[in-house]
């Protein structure tokens, strides 16, 4: 668990190297990075560079990634998601049948709630890995992979941009509280996890260490925001999340400029709840939000990343192809490439799951959850893009390989 310091004792120093006032500063993890409110609007053209810190300092070594990867996080939370709150006071689960039920108190609110799990065949006292589905799956599972479904209306609703505050997160957390619900959804997935590491394999049939997340279209977007901030998931596949997953929203702007029929920041803020009420400020002022969605790739780094799109144009296919092969720079740094895929197989309905890429997506299931063989190098994306328009700014990629 992290522990959070002031660092009030580092004033002067701080004020020389020109970073924000010491109480705007906090220690994380061996990190020091600006707090959550405390990072400064950019204007940027390019998607911001991951290999830069907020304060302009290089990133260097793989403690400076971690480290980096805290800005990403808090930077996201500041501009789009809203905050991630820590871990709750207290929560207490108990297993019956195939339902586990969690009771979870947050000062004075609590919540209980209840999970259902599908336990993996074989698993033995061990326990074997599931799959979370946010809101449902709509890709083919290997047969020993658990499922663990995860209802994400009911933690954080997503009617219309008013039903921000209705759910058991903000039962919790109170009704203003400012994360979107894609950002509650990470925190509800926290404690389904938490649920599973205290009740241990025996009860559960589920090996904590071995968990997937997925999730199509809007539920697409969730579980690519579970898998960036639950640091505990071990495979993460956002399948069409578009806007808000893997698209970048300068890329959404600049495609929408162009006369794409594509979905934008300045939209989604009026469709519905998945955001912060923090991000209305920025969504006609994208390139001053010194993030963008290839964040969310470097905060799943290095762990295993399937990302599955479609050619539909309401996605976005330039942009999140952009977005994920600049995600997919920040791998190649750290030596791990292929523990990345990008998958973008078109000429299918949304959130059909295209034949084609049953090979690609076992291959990441066999690495990362069933322990064999390495992944497919995946790229399928035939967008014509330009890269440098978008990363042509970027500092040269340090070599941060184990
Ligand atoms: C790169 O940075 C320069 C200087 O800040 C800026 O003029 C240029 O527009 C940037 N390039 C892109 C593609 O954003
Ligand atoms: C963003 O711009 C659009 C189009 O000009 C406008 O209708 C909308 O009100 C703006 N949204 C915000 C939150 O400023
Ligand atoms: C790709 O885009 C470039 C630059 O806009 C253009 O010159 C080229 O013809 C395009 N190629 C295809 C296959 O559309």
């Amino acid at each position: 668990m992290s522990t959070l310091l002031k660092l009030a004792a580092l004033l002067l120093p701080v004020a020389a190297l020109g970073l924000p006032p010491s109480d705007l500063l906090e220690r994380q993890d061996g990190c020091t990075t600006p707090a959550v409110g405390a990072y400064a609007d950019v204007s940027e053209k390019n998607l911001p560079d991951p290999w830069k810190f907020a304060s302009g300092s290089a990133v260097a070594t793989p403690a400076d990634f971690a480290c980096r990867q805290a800005e990403m996080s808090k930077i996201l939370q500041q501009f789009v998601l809203g905050d991630l709150p820590p871990p709750p006071d207290s929560l207490t689960a108990t297993m019956s049948g195939s339902s586990m039920s969690l009771a979870i108190k947050v000062g004075s609110n609590s919540k209980t709630i209840s999970v259902s799990i599908t336990k993996p065949s074989g698993g033995g006292t061990a326990g074997g890995p599931a799959l979370i589905a946010v809101g449902g799956a709509s890709i083919p599972v290997p047969g020993a992979v658990g499922r663990i479904a995860f209802g994400n209306d009911a933690c954080a609703a997503q009617s219309n941009p008013a039903s921000h505050g209705t759910g058991w997160f903000f039962d919790l957390h109170g009704k203003t509280h400012s994360a979107g619900a894609t950002l509650a959804w990470a925190w509800c997935v926290g404690r389904i996890i938490d649920g599973l590491e205290q009740l241990g394999a025996a009860k559960t049939g589920v090996d904590p260490k071995k968990l997937a997340v997925t999730g199509c279209s809007r539920n697409g977007k969730g579980a690519f925001m579970v898998g960036a901030f639950e640091k505990r998931i071990a495979l993460v596949i956002p399948q069409e999340s578009g806007s808000g997953g893997a698209a970048s929203w300068r890329i959404s702007d600049s495609e929408f400029a162009k006369g794409k029929n594509i979905q934008t920041a300045h939209q989604i803020v009026r469709e519905n709840a998945w955001f912060s009420p923090k991000f209305t400020t920025y969504v006609n002022k994208t390139d001053t939000i010194p993030g963008d969605n290839h964040f969310l790739a470097a905060l799943v780094a290095p762990r295993g990343l399937f990302v599955i799109e479609n050619d539909i144009d309401w996605l976005g296919p330039v942009s999140t192809t952009v977005a994920m092969r600049a995600g997919r720079t920040v791998y190649d740094a750290l030596g791990v490439k292929t523990n990345m895929g990008f998958s973008l197989v078109g000429g299918h309905s949304h959130c059909s799951f295209p034949s084609a890429t049953n090979a690609n997506l076992l291959s990441f299931f066999n690495k990362f959850l069933l322990g064999s063989g390495n992944t497919n190098d995946v790229d399928t994306s035939k967008a014509n893009v330009t890269m440098s328009d978008w990363i042509g700014n970027w500092s040269a990629a340090p070599r941060l390989a184990a």
